[in-house]
């Protein structure tokens, strides 16, 4: 092994990531004057948070009735009953705060007539339980709301002089003796240092995997860093078989058009041009959950009623909207299509198809952020030391699927959670621990290992191999079959992890090898998910299996958690929590409302 040399660093917090989830939790923290880091493999403002279109949901009323009883009705029933109820109700109960919030920082959202914050409808989102009309929830800064909110926390940011560490890649966590999460290493990209950072609190911000996947809404950056960390650290990931195709990726391109483009009238046709979610979801239609949308599109390009040459794709129309509304709402999809599919919206349909976009997986935590490593005598066990937020954490208020629209609430909500709880548990003045040299040291083998791979495969081949196998066999539609196909053969691809060739062992702006260690960490949340997914004998939310076509409540509403160790996965499993956090005669919901039942939309 080379001898390597390092910059030590104290904080009392270092949070890894700067996406919406990142910057919340960061901004938070050093708001409460904790001695704040933020290490980040991308610029700021280039994480993949700026990629989120559509809106934030938070029961405002700007525009109609609502209230957040029915934002928690919805979200549970949205989950397919796997989300922890608790965790939900502090999402949906905090979320109004939280967008206010972001309004006084100065995110500027879209107005209405007298000059509140505009909101529309999503999928999933509706009034009276389920029973009235789809509400409109989702807060907007046009439909470029994640570019709006990630400006303007970077900038709160730095005025509360938390201090960046920009295009620092995350390599492992280190841990103590005891268990402890205290700290983690990074390299310099550009001037191939090495960064010891001792820290009481690290939090995982990092974001979710979809690279994992072909064809994904999700940006390159989308690696899975933090469940690579947590897993070598020791601590599962959970949930990972589900995984959200978003109903509207562009065809080929796999860029994002958002669900907004539904809220404001949009709709989605087959070859007879047929509305055909009439059929499927008779009352909210093309505002079905994700799920529901993305499974009945399959359907339909299944039984040959699919456009194009190949039949393999459907059609997105918001010709009939008028064209200022396009613009003033949707001007960023209607650029997405004209450069992607060459359509202009204000004529032709955009071709479109379900593509990966979010990961309800992560690294299981309570609903302050705190990860949780449980044990058979308690579930609930916290990791110390170790937090994660967004979409690189499993809280788990997205249960089994994500409404559109959540995942923003869910960054900022829970960024601020993680913040208010470590400053309730951080105490400035206690001096850190020494760091465990011996974490230190096999992080640094493990890097020093894959810089001078010197297999035969290169990383974009085994990249390609684990992109193609999970397209194929962890798609909208699972069975036996594929998934016992595709363990078998994520499980080649991750043996040859150890067989991987690296070309340029230098340490300066070596993309090589920044590729390879992503890789490594998209193997770990790739295996987890394909193991995840073959176990589970049900079908629930984004895990449609077709050998179990029903939703088991007796038998797996529960958790699954995936460890990991010397490449091996094991899965136990975790309860879900059923109960709110507030009794209904103290304000809280009716539990009735929501006890598992047959999911119509
Ligand atoms: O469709 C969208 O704008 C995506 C939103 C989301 O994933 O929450």
């Amino acid at each position: 092994m080379g001898s390597y040399e390092f910059t030590d660093h104290i904080y009392d917090v270092v949070v890894v990531g700067a996406g919406g989830a990142g910057l919340r939790a960061t901004l938070g923290m050093a708001e409460q004057g904790l001695r704040t880091a933020c290490v980040t493999k991308l610029f700021p403002t280039r994480s993949h948070t700026v990629a989120a279109q559509g809106g934030i949901a938070a029961s405002l009323a700007n525009m109609g009735p609502d209230n957040w009883h029915w934002h928690l009705y919805d979200t549970v029933k949205g989950s397919d009953y796997l989300g922890d109820v608790d965790a939900m109700e502090y999402l949906v109960r905090e979320a109004p705060q939280s967008v206010y919030e972001l309004e006084h920082y100065g995110v500027p959202f879209s107005r209405t007539e007298d000059g509140k914050i505009y909101q529309r409808p999503f999928g999933g989102h509706t009034t009276e339980f389920g029973e009235g009309a789809p509400v409109q929830r989702t807060c907007a800064a046009a439909d470029r709301t994640g570019h709006a909110i990630l400006h303007t926390l970077y900038g709160q940011s730095l005025k509360q002089k938390a201090e960046f560490f920009i295009e620092y890649f995350a390599l492992d966590l280190i841990m103590s003796e005891d268990g402890v999460c205290q700290g983690l290493i990074a390299w310099k990209l550009d001037d191939g240092t090495l960064h010891r950072f001792n820290a009481k609190m690290v939090v995982l911000a990092t974001g979710g995997y979809g690279r994992a996947y072909f064809s994904a809404t999700s940006a390159h950056a989308c690696t899975g860093d933090g469940a690579g960390m947590a897993l070598r650290a020791g601590v599962p990931v959970q949930d990972m078989e589900f995984v959200q195709f978003h109903p509207t990726g562009v065809y080929g391109a796999g860029v994002l058009i958002t669900e907004g483009a539904r809220g404001e009238g949009g709709y989605l046709t087959n070859s007879e041009g047929e509305r055909f979610m009439e059929r499927y979801a008779p009352t909210y239609k093309d505002l079905a959950s994700r799920d529901v949308v993305s499974r009945c599109m399959t359907l339909e390009i299944r039984e040959g009623r699919g456009v194009g040459e190949r039949a393999d794709h459907l059609h997105l129309h918001l010709n009939h909207l008028p064209p200022e509304v396009l613009a003033e709402r949707l001007p960023g999809i209607s650029e997405s299509a004209r450069i992607f599919a060459g359509v202009d919206v204000t004529r032709s349909p955009i071709p479109v198809l379900p593509t990966v976009h979010f990961n309800m997986g992560g690294v299981p935590t309570n609903y302050w952020g705190e990860a949780l490593c449980p044990t058979e005598e308690d579930p609930d066990a916290v990791q110390p030391g170790l937090m994660a937020v967004g979409e690189a954490g499993c809280s788990s208020v997205h249960g089994a699927n994500r409404l559109g629209s959540n995942s923003l609430t869910d960054l900022v909500v829970f960024g601020r959670a993680a913040a208010i709880r470590a400053g309730r548990i951080i105490n400035p003045e206690e001096p850190n621990r020494e760091l465990n040299p011996a974490s230190v040291e096999g992080a640094i083998e493990r890097f020093d290992r894959l810089r001078h791979a010197s297999g035969q495969t290169p990383t974009s081949e085994l990249r390609l191999r684990m992109q193609r196998t999970m397209q194929e066999y962890a798609a909208v539609f699972r069975s036996s079959e594929s998934l016992a196909e595709g363990v078998r053969q994520m499980r080649t691809v991750a043996d040859a992890e150890a067989d991987l060739s690296v070309m340029d062992r230098s340490m300066i702006w070596n993309s090589d090898l920044m590729e390879t260690l992503e890789l490594t960490n998209l193997l770990a949340n790739a295996l987890t998910t394909m193991v995840s997914a073959e176990a589970r004998k049900e079908s629930r939310g984004a895990h449609a299996h077709e050998d179990y076509p029903d939703r088991d409540d007796a038998g797996w509403r529960m958790h699954s958690l995936a460890w990991m160790q010397a490449g091996e996965v094991s899965l136990t499993y975790r309860p879900v929590h059923t109960k709110p956090l507030t009794d209904s005669d103290a304000g809280g919901i009716d539990p009735g409302l929501i006890e598992p039942k047959a999911r119509v939309y």
